[in-house]
């Protein structure tokens, strides 16, 4: 049985990867290399400091820790700038009535992004709410795909692993909720996330019937 459903926050319910995208991209050309959106699935559900690691060795750069830290309040401010302006127009397709239905039928929701922008993003697009718990990149030590963030958010719901159902559009976030012991569903394409057990192209061909038809365990 369906008892908690745990949710990545970018690329799965607002649609801020493209905003991370264009931020690691203008870092990028300003350090004088190119940046593709195939480079960018690498990032994706990523730390930030371990998405910087990654953007210097796309660019074949060595820096110290200070120049790094530098780098990512960069990335950062630009990032914020982008949030800063969004509201609920950037809820992807499905999530609010998904949510909802989470609502509806006692389903525990909870959020397990790595993002230490969470909070910013979930009240400016009135998400907030709708989470039973909320675990993000200020509670987190370890980043996916190891499972801690989302181990500490069935904690938090008081829901044992078996009967929690994770929504992630990244690989390293799919890989982390089979460790966590946990459904996976993917978001974006089955290329892409090949790990999970489920891939929907967005939450709105998502709802609690389809999951109990394609699980029966739960
Ligand atoms: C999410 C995104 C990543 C991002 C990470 C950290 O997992 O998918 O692209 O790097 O959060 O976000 P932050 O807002 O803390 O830099
Ligand atoms: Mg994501």
């Amino acid at each position: 049985q369906i008892k908690a459903c745990l949710f990545d926050l970018d690329g799965v319910l607002v649609d801020t990867a493209k905003y991370h995208y264009i931020a690691w991209k203008e870092l990028a050309e300003s350090l004088g290399f190119l940046f593709t959106e195939q480079d960018n699935e690498r990032l994706k559900g990523v730390s930030r400091v371990a998405s910087l690691n990654i953007l210097l060795e796309i660019g074949g750069l060595t820096l110290d820790e200070e120049e790094k830290a530098q780098l990512a309040e960069r990335k950062n401010n630009r990032y914020i700038e982008y949030i800063a302006k969004m509201d609920s127009s950037e809820i992807l397709p499905g999530a609010l009535k998904f949510l909802e239905e989470c609502r509806d039928q006692g389903i525990k929701v909870a959020l397990g992004s790595a993002s230490k922008n969470a909070m910013t993003i979930l009240n400016n697009t009135g998400l907030t709410p709708y989470f039973d718990a909320i675990i993000d990149g200020t509670h987190t030590s370890a980043a996916k795909p190891d499972p801690e963030v989302f181990l500490l958010g069935a904690t938090a719901v008081n829901i044992h692993p078996e009967h929690c159902v994770v929504f992630e559009d990244a690989e390293a976030g799919i890989i982390a909720a089979t460790r966590a012991g946990m459904i996976s569903v993917g978001i974006g394409s089955p290329q892409t996330l090949r790990a999970a057990n489920m891939v929907v192209p967005s939450l709105a061909h998502i709802s609690v019937a389809v999951l109990r038809e394609s699980f029966a365990v739960v």
